[in-house]
Order: C-alpha cells, then structure tokens, then sequence
C-alpha cells in the first residue's frame, strides 16, 4: 500500500496554505453515487448526505498490514460549512469527497466520455500491461479501462478512499498523496492518465518528472484539463460580466493556495521540458450551457450547466472561505451569482481545454 511509504514524506512546493482547526470527523462513508439525473433546477445546498450507509472503501487493499493505524487515519474525514473533506493530507486538495462531490465527477466523466466521441483515452497505445490514473477520484475511469484493457493491471490513486468495491479484478485503488516521491518502480507503466488534476499540483515539474520516470520507454502520459475562466468569441461576454469575476477569483485562490489553475494551457511546454516526444494537443471547449446551434456542443453545455450549477458550491466554498477568507455569506452570494449567469443563454462562453499526450522516447 503506498501510504506505507509516504505518510512520513512531505509533499513538494508550496503547502496548502490551510490552515484548519475544526475536528476531523469519525468514519462515515456512503454509497456509490447512482447514475446522475438532469435536474437543472435542483440548488447544490438541498443536497441529503447519506451517511447511513455502508463503506465505499476497498479495506482489503488497506486493512491487514502495517498499516492499520494509519486506515483509520485515512477514513476519518474533515466536514467543513456542510461538507465533507479528505482527512489524509488534511486540507491538501480544495474538494469535497461526499456524495454530491461525486456525483459531480462522474458528470464530467460522462461529459469527457461526449467531448471525446466515446474514447477513454486519445493516445494510441497498444495492449497496455500497466496503467496508472493519478488522482482517479471516484475510479470512474479506471474501472472503464479495466474493462475495455482486461488484460492490463489498472491502479487508480488518490487522497480519498471513494471508490467502490466492487471494481473488475485487474483494477486497483491506494491512497497516496502524488505530490510526494512516487514510490512504482522505474520505467513501470504502459500509460499514465491524469485527469482534472487543477489546483491540487504545487510543481508541475517535479509532477511530469515522476511520470516520466516511471513511464516504460515508448509508454504514454495523457492529460486532460479544463479552463476555470469562461471565454466567449463573438462578443456576447461584455467586460463587466460576472464570468470574468469568476474566472479572476478562481485564478486568485488557486495562486494563493500555491497551487494553480492553469495547466490545461501549460500542459505541453511542461511535458517538452519534462523529456516527452510526439507531444500532441487536442482542444475542446465545454458551452456554460446549451446556448450552441451545434447538436453535440449543446448537448455538452446542457452537461456542463448542471455540473457547474450544482457543482459550484464544492468547487470554490473551501478556496474562498479557508484560503480567500471569505465569510460564508458572502461565498454564498458569489455562487448563486454564477449560478444565475449559468441560466443565461444569451452569453455564448465556454471553458477552453486540452488533452495533451505525450511518448517517453525507447532511449
Ligand atoms: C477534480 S478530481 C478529478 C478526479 C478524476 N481524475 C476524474 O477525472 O474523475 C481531483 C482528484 O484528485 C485528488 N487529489 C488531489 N490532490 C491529490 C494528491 N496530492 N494526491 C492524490 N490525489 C489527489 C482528489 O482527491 C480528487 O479525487
């Protein structure tokens, strides 16, 4: 288990810079969510927490070893205006790890899923042996790669113990903290996957160095990242529009947290100087809602209004209220700012992003 390894380590760069006195909650976990309904109207504080119900958690990778001090450790959680946090790395990541947080990434899951005509992945590796997803979130995407690759050995990693159970045999999760020294051997994987991992990175250096060390000679690293500032070409977002605001403040936290937003723009200079060839960019663009004529971006921006509606909330409440200082009030009356703009759709923005994929060279 990785976190043998690493709880003594302290992670690279910048620390979060929170600083959190509230009491880590005892272990509650609950359901795997089911699959999203489309309910627009639905405001992100009506959500019910479930907590009656059993683990999500894959105790047998965990419980047994070693390292049974550090499991109870790692299945506390930290609630914090409402909702609930990762207690591992305590306030590392700026998320939620609730039922409505993932809920959320199984949304966008379904909107990469559209974005990319159905593909897990854009870079053209051929029967993998070993794949890894960093920061895997609810595993979505991993146990959708152990299933379509039966024959390689899918591990999913993160901070939070959230994914199912029940998972296709040849996929795995371990809770490590990726910004610490990856503890895989050398030279390991067919293909590395990171996936919405803005604002949880302090070095994106050190982070493409690990993965290239650990990546075979002729594997792949893909990695798929959004915009968090809402751009619009054909003038409909005037310069005093909220969205600039928004965008501006999202910037803002992340900067502060020492941890920033902006790597989907960043992503191939990076992984050039990290040593990567055949380095390829795809941009796409996610519509703040179903303003577009065009049938599949409509339907994206239908996805992307009820993920950001009723997503919002998880996003920015920790980075505006522990890292921007916020009162809750007034966090509060930013989200159902955006959420109002959200139900405009005589505002023709959208969040720019890329998939890049890159080759670790044979020699
Ligand atoms: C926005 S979610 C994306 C999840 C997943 N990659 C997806 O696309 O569905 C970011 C995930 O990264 C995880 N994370 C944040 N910081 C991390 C760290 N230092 N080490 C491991 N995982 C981390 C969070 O717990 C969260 O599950």
């Amino acid at each position: 288990m990785a976190t043998t390894t690493s709880m003594g380590q302290q992670p690279r760069g910048q620390d979060s810079g929170i600083d959190l006195h509230a009491p880590i909650d005892s272990p509650q976990d609950s359901q795997h969510p089911a699959e999203p309904a489309a309910q627009e109207e639905q405001p992100a504080d009506e959500h019910v927490y479930d907590f009656a119900s059993d683990s999500g958690f894959d105790s047998g990778s965990l419980v047994g070893d070693e390292t049974d001090t550090l499991a109870s450790n790692i299945l506390n959680h930290r609630i914090e205006n409402g909702r609930q946090y990762h207690a591992y790395r305590d306030g590392a990541y700026w998320g939620p790890n609730d039922e409505p947080a993932k809920e959320i990434l199984d949304f966008a899951h379904h909107m990469y899923l559209l974005t990319l005509d159905q593909k897990l992945h854009l870079a053209p590796i051929h029967n993998p042996q070993q794949i890894l997803d960093v920061g895997t979130g609810t595993g979505i995407w991993a146990i959708d790669m152990a299933d379509q690759y039966p024959s390689a050995v899918v591990t999913g990693t993160d901070l939070s113990p959230i994914q199912p159970e029940w998972v296709p045999p040849n996929c795995h999760f371990e809770i490590d903290d990726v910004t610490l020294d990856w503890t895989f051997p050398d030279d390991h994987f067919d293909f590395i996957h990171i996936r919405e991992l803005f604002g949880c990175i302090p070095d994106w250096d050190f982070f493409f160095q690990e993965a290239y060390k650990h990546t075979k000679p002729g594997g792949w690293v893909e990695i798929v990242e959004h915009s968090v500032q809402p751009i619009a070409d054909d003038g409909t977002m005037g310069p005093d529009h909220f969205y600039h605001t928004w965008g501006k403040t999202v910037i803002e936290m992340g900067d502060r947290f020492g941890k920033s937003f902006t790597i989907w723009e960043e992503a191939k200079l990076r992984m050039e100087k990290a040593g990567f060839v055949d380095i390829v960019e795809v941009e796409y663009k996610w519509p703040m809602n179903g303003w577009s004529q065009d049938k599949k971006m409509k339907n994206i921006g239908r996805w992307n209004q009820l993920r950001l509606h009723d997503g919002i909330e998880g996003f920015m409440l920790r980075l505006l209220t522990q890292v921007g200082g916020w009162s809750l009030s007034r966090a509060q009356v930013h989200l159902a700012q955006m959420r109002k703009e959200l139900k405009s759709y005589r505002t023709h923005a959208y969040l720019p992003g890329t998939v890049v994929y890159g080759r670790k060279p044979l020699r």
